[in-house]
Order: structure tokens, then C-alpha cells, then sequence
């Protein structure tokens, strides 16, 4: 096992520096920088049912379903294709209205998910076309779905899933991007502007887990905290949820993801000098509104961790801590946001001596309902 973990201390932290090249090979032979062509099999061979579609319907669970969210965004605002992101075990449960002209896109790192399973079982009945994100080869929600794009992450063996969420991120951004071009709802300009960045991007997560000791650091600060609130706006928004998930996951602190605006609506009652409040506010991406909601917490005490881009200064200001990522497309910013998040549950759970692999309770694949 020792081997297996190439010198980490646990295969969650082997896999959060495994993003670089994960992302990388998620893309390789699929992004064209030069030609401007992406390359998708499973979206070619069906790109009418893509074209016709009324809507997209995301079904997924866990760190996938916050992969979807972030999905939500890109496909909406880069192709103005509307797109609805459900929790596949509610999904299959209330009757929901599916029609022929919808696509429905099932993400799943280990393909195994009985909830999203049975989703896409029920989404086929109704005529639905069924696209798969899967991780594991040759899984059951790969075999069931009509097509699909692998995100050839590699294994995952954390049970608290890092690699698979940026890699998802990275497949459902390249079908975004091939959509908007073939509807011409971006110019080509943008889209290539697009292409170029994502392909900066495993560079740029290099840069961010570059931060790694000074991470270390602010987890020894509030790793006695007794609960988190994780806020962000637009694109990052479900990076919050995600940041949020990872440090319950492990750490078995209580955290909570929310949309930074809607704190004002109950969770700033929380807030005081024994709240740590993690604050994703790159530059692009309603700034200046995120500026005004770190403000707000700062005045009720909260202490505040500010996820910012590289070279940041009105922030910096404001907040305790300061975690800078390199600047990139703001669709984008998930992919380097989401780094941070990870290693900070990381260092904050193993400072606590929580088994970081194999969390209690948890699996890493839910075959049950
Ligand atoms: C479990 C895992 C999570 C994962 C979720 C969905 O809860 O512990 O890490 O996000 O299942 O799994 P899937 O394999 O469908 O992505």
C-alpha cells in the first residue's frame, strides 16, 4: 500500500497532486488549441440529440452532483442550453415530467451508484437520451447510458473524491465549449480564447497547490473549530457546497456550503468570532458584491479565509488569511478554486487524526439506495 501511495501519506493527498496530470489526460486528444477542434466521440455520434434538446437534465450524487452544478453554469451561460441539476435519488422518486427531447448527463466517478443507476434507468423508459461521465471503465452506468466520455482520471481510493470532481469539471467543460461552437452561440474568438485557458489549467493547478504549507498552517488555526461556513457566488458557488462536503467528509467538523447573498437569509445569524468563514472571491465573478459580503461577515467578527486571485489586494485587506490562486476564464475558477478547499480538509483532518482514506460511515462507492 505504502507503494501504491508513491510516497504520500494517504492516497487523498497522492490524488489532490494527481490533478495536474489528471486534467491533463482528461483532455488530451480532445482539446485541439492549435485547430480549434474538440474531439468527443459520444457527443459526434449523437450531436442532434444534443442540438434538439429542450433542456439537460444532470442527475448525480455526492462531489458528482456538485460537478453537475458547476456544469450548470457553464453550459447555461457558455451554450444557452438550460439545464436542471437533480439529486438522482429524488429524481427517480417523484415522478419527474421527461420527455424524448430530453438529454439527460449522468455523472459518476465509479459508475456504481445505485440512486444515479436507477435515474438513468427510469430516463430511458421515457424515451430520454442518456450521456454518462464516468470514471471507471466498463462500470454499470457507463454500459447503461446510451454514450459517454470517460474523464480518465485514473483510480480514485479516497473515499473523499478530488481528482474526479476537477476531471468531471474538465469533460463537462469540453462538451459545453463543443456545443456552444456548434450552436454559434459563442464567436470563435471566445471559443478559442476558451480552449487556450483550459488548456493553461493544469499548469495553473500546479501554482495553486503550491500553497500547501501555508494551508497547513491556517488548518492548524481553526482545526478545533467547531464549524465552517463556505461561501462563493456564480461559478463557485458549488465550490463552496464541495469545500463544504470535504471537510464533514473527513474531518467530521460541521460545514456549511452556501451562496454567499443567501447568508443574509439565516446563516450570518451564525456568525461570530468562533466561525471561520471560508470566502472563495476571485476577481472575475460578481466581485464587487462578494467584497460587500466579506465586509458583512468581518463586522459580525467572523474570521475570514479568502480564496482570491493571485495579486489581490482589496481583499487581502479585509480577511484573516489569504489563499491565491493564478487568474483564468471565470468559468473556469472551479477548477483552481476547488484546490485549496481540498487541502485545507485534508491538513485539517489529519491534524485530528481522522482516518483521511477511509472515513467513518462513508463508502466509496454506494451500491445500496
Ligand atoms: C459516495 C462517495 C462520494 C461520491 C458519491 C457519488 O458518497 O463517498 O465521494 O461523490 O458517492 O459517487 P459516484 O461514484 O456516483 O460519483
Amino acid at each position: 500500500e505504502q507503494i501504491e501511495k508513491g510516497g504520500y501519506d494517504h492516497f487523498m493527498l497522492k490524488e489532490i497532486y494527481e490533478q495536474p496530470n489528471a486534467i491533463k489526460d482528461t483532455y488530451r486528444g480532445r482539446l485541439g488549441v492549435k485547430n480549434g477542434i474538440i474531439k468527443m466521440s459520444g457527443i459526434d455520434d449523437n450531436i442532434e440529440k444534443f442540438l434538439n434538446a429542450n433542456r439537460i437534465i444532470v442527475v448525480a450524487c455526492g462531489t458528482s452532483w456538485h460537478a453537475g452544478l458547476v456544469a450548470e453554469y457553464i453550459f447555461e451561460d457558455l451554450a444557452r442550453i438550460p439545464v436542471e441539476v437533480e439529486y438522482a435519488s429524488e429524481f427517480r422518486y417523484r415522478n419527474p415530467v421527461i420527455t424524448e427531447k430530453d438529454v439527460v448527463i449522468a455523472i459518476s466517478q465509479s459508475g456504481e451508484t445505485a440512486d444515479t443507476l436507477a435515474a438513468i434507468k427510469l430516463a430511458k423508459s421515457k424515451g430520454a437520451f442518456v450521456f454518462g461521465v464516468c470514471n471507471v471503465v466498463g462500470s454499470s452506468i457507463a454500459r447503461e447510458t446510451h454514450a459517454g466520455a470517460y474523464t480518465h482520471a485514473g483510480p480514485e481510493i479516497g473515499v473523499a473524491s478530488t481528482k474526479a470532481f476537477t476531471t468531471q469539471i474538465t469533460v463537462l467543460t469540453l462538451i459545453a465549449l463543443k456545443l456552444a461552437k456548434e450552436t454559434g452561440k459563442i464567436n470563435n474568438t471566445d471559443y478559442r480564447y476558451h480552449l487556450q485557458e483550459l488548456d493553461l489549467i493544469p499548469q495553473k493547478v500546479v501554482e495553486s497547490l503550491k500553497s500547501d504549507s501555508h494551508i497547513q498552517m491556517i488548518a492548524d488555526t481553526y482545526k478545533n473549530a467547531r464549524n465552517f461556513l463556505y461561501l462563493g457566488r456564480g461559478y463557485n458557488f458549488p465550490v463552496a457546497l464541495e469545500g463544504a462536503l470535504k471537510l464533514k467528509e473527513i474531518s467530521y467538523i460541521h460545514a456549511e456550503g452556501y451562496p454567499a447573498a443567501e447568508m443574509k437569509h439565516g446563516p450570518i445569524a451564525l456568525i461570530d468570532e468562533q466561525m471561520p468563514v471560508v470566502v472563495i472571491a476571485t476577481k472575475k465573478g460578481h466581485y464587487d458584491k462578494i467584497v460587500s459580503n466579506i465586509q458583512e461577515i468581518k463586522s459580525r467578527k467572523g474570521r475570514i479565509i479568502g480564496v482570491v486571485t493571485e495579486g489581490d489586494t482589496s481583499v487581502k485587506e479585509l480577511v484573516d488569511h489569504i489563499i491565491e490562486v493564478p487568474e483564468t476564464l471565470e468559468s473556469l475558477t472551479p477548477l483552481l478554486t476547488t484546490i485549496p478547499l481540498q487541502l485545507l480538509s485534508y491538513h485539517i483532518a489529519v491534524m485530528l487524526n481522522k482516518n483521511v482514506d477511509q472515513p467513518r460511515n462513508l463508502a466509496k462507492s454506494v451500491t445500496v439506495e
